[in-house]
């Protein structure tokens, strides 16, 4: 039985030391399931923070160099708090010169954070993508699963109304 968790205000689960080393016994401790380890783990406090890595770093003896580099190196691994809903504004070559750009600044504009962060409420984390499939009907921007073709400035606020 996992022990009770302190939920902050923000929804994201607290590490917890105990409920680390379960999970990484599961999966016998051994280094080459590492990066499943990191996937359960990100699944349970929704991004890897510090403290996370550390507990992994000292239960497995793995160098904490070393666990950083492979967080950093699969971009599905996240060392920052995640949003409710991730926009992702294509930038591939039709996305980019039927603007694109103009899409990012205007996002930076009513969101007010930059690429690759989270706004405070954690309702958007803001990304860039390299074609997503869509460039006849470019610029797209996929937020979640959708993806929304010839997105311009004016609809853009219209557009992320619909994600709560
Ligand atoms: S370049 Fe944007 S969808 Fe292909």
């Amino acid at each position: 039985m996992l022990e009770e968790r302190h939920q902050p205000c923000n929804g994201h689960m607290l590490p917890n030391q105990q409920e680390i080393y379960q999970i990484i016994d599961l999966f016998e401790c051994k280094r080459s399931n590492l990066i499943q380890i990191l996937h359960q783990l990100q699944n349970i406090y929704g991004y890897l923070p510090d403290e996370v890595l550390i507990e992994v770093s000292e239960r497995m003896s793995i160098p904490i160099s070393e666990i950083t580099g492979v967080v950093s190196f699969y971009s599905f691994f996240s060392t920052q708090p995640q949003g409710r809903h991730t926009i992702r504004v294509c930038l591939g070559t039709a996305c980019y010169v039927r603007g694109g750009k103009k899409l990012i600044e205007k996002i930076q504009e009513i969101l007010q954070i930059e690429l690759g962060q989270t706004t405070a409420d954690q309702r958007f984390t803001f990304e860039i993508a390299r074609c997503i499939g869509a460039c006849g009907l470019a610029p797209a921007v996929m937020i979640d699963n959708d993806v929304h073709r010839q997105v311009n400035s004016n609809k853009l606020k219209s557009i992320l109304a619909k994600y709560e």
